[in-house]
């Protein structure tokens, strides 16, 4: 088979890893990837949202399977666009990405299907929205409508702060379109993790659990990143709480949207919050999370594309993942200025060396080949994965790993995992 992956992220990177290791896989292509998905592939120069080239090169080059990393071109259509021409792909169709692309859209369907989420309005007009906000606590969630590429939530500390961050988006309009309609909730407390499903319709396969870290910052500190390490599993969420999330979340979800009219055929990220009540929906994606992916595919024992294949098919009841028992832990190194304004351009040194340790896989995001160098080209740069038996060893070797490699303003955090300790009892 001839497969292509649409990005070049971070998770890409560790699609396309995976993809290469299937017995079924005789060519990987990337489009447009980074320095490191042409170890595992071949670049192709195309951009994730030039769907009209991208649908070219499927059809000229005779692609088997395409799986689509980031959101941006699934909103866009790529996968109603790859059907129409009868080329395989991997993800929602448009109307299913709203789930995503849309926050207004996806409150108002977890609302109408009884999927548990933060209380909320949404609005279009910035008085009433500040009307509501009075109507909340002191901390409030401002949320853009559309896109925003992880930047469009504001988590409040006060009542002032969130009318500012109305007149922000909805007057000013400091995120362009995307701010112009906002929703607007009450603040959860608790704990965040990530579940994601590979769904066909109302059927699934669930993949490991995992928990990101989205500030900047050690000690959840700084502003909201697309994320800044991540690890799998996670005691976070114990077997009772899946099932609840699985009962609660997953399935009203599916069943919801096959409602609609869609069939969801695709990666389905639930971003969650552990309530004192259970779990509740802070955002869906709908594509795997980055960097989760990255330590949740080195864990993955089973052939991915065996059960994309299947899925397309449709033929997944029943069907369970193989995992891995390890512990595998991702420390996300950044650019200087990210996520405001990263520097990019610097040399990478160290790769080769933690390239032949065991138990570490490097991925690339922001990166790309300048002669025989390796230059930072993106504010995500490398995600680093440790494996271990225990999360403290593949901690360690994660660690160990990211003490050899150097650039320029490099930034990450060193606590990477360190929640999961009191859940472990050490
Ligand atoms: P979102 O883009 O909706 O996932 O929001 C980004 C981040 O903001 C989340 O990962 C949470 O850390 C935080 N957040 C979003 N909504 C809430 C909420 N209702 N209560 C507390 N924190 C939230
Ligand atoms: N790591 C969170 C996300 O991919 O949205």
């Amino acid at each position: 088979m001839k497969v292509l992956v649409v990005g070049k992220g971070g998770r890409e990177h560790a699609i396309a890893w995976k993809v290469a290791q299937s017995p079924l896989v005789k060519e990987v292509y990337i489009a447009p990837g980074n320095a490191g998905t042409e170890k595992v592939g071949k670049n192709v120069p195309i951009g994730a949202t030039d769907i009209e080239n991208l649908v070219k090169f499927a059809k000229e080059g005779r692609i088997d399977l395409t799986i689509v990393g980031p959101e941006d071109p699934l909103a866009r259509g790529i996968v109603d666009a790859f059907q129409r021409e009868g080329l395989k792909i991997f993800g929602p169709d448009k109307r299913g990405a709203m789930l995503e692309a849309s926050k207004v859209f996806a409150k108002n369907f977890m609302q109408k299907y009884g999927v548990p989420t933060a209380r909320y309005g949404t609005f279009e007009n910035p008085d009433e929205a500040k009307e509501f906000v009075k109507t909340l606590g002191e901390r409030v969630v401002v949320k853009a409508d559309g896109l925003a590429a992880g930047k469009g939530a504001f988590v409040c500390q006060s009542q002032e702060e969130a009318l500012k961050v109305v007149d922000d988006l909805m007057v000013k309009g400091i995120l362009g379109e995307a701010g112009k309609r906002v929703v607007v909730e009450e603040f959860l407390e608790g704990e965040e993790a990530s579940y994601m499903v590979m769904a066909d319709g109302t059927d699934y396969i669930p993949l490991p659990t995992s928990q990101d870290h989205k500030r900047l910052l050690e000690g959840d500190r700084g502003p909201n990143t697309g994320g800044m390490g991540a690890y799998s599993p996670t005691p976070v969420i114990d077997k009772e709480t899946e099932e609840r999330i699985r009962k609660e979340v997953i399935e009203p979800t599916l069943k919801g949207l096959a409602e609609e009219g869609i069939h969801y055929r695709g990666f389905l990220y639930a971003g969650l919050m552990l309530t004192k009540e259970g779990p509740k929906v802070l955002e869906f994606n709908v594509r795997l999370g980055d960097p989760e992916a990255q330590p949740i595919l080195t864990r993955v024992e089973s052939d991915l594309v065996e059960h994309l294949m299947e899925i397309l098919e449709g033929n997944i009841r029943g069907v369970e993942l193989k995992v891995s028992p390890k512990w595998a832990l991702g420390v996300v190194l950044a650019s200087k200025g990210y996520p405001q304004k990263p520097e990019t351009g610097k040399v990478i040194y160290g790769l080769e060396e933690v390239e032949r340790l065991p138990d570490v896989v490097v991925f690339h995001a922001g990166t790309k080949r300048e002669g025989d160098k390796i230059v930072t080209a993106g504010g995500r740069v490398l995600t680093v994965v440790g494996l271990g038996n225990a999360l403290r060893e593949a901690k360690e070797r994660a660690y160990d790993a990211v003490e050899k490699i150097h650039f320029e303003g490099m930034q990450y955090r060193r606590d990477i995992g360190d929640k999961a300790f009191k859940y472990l009892g050490g």
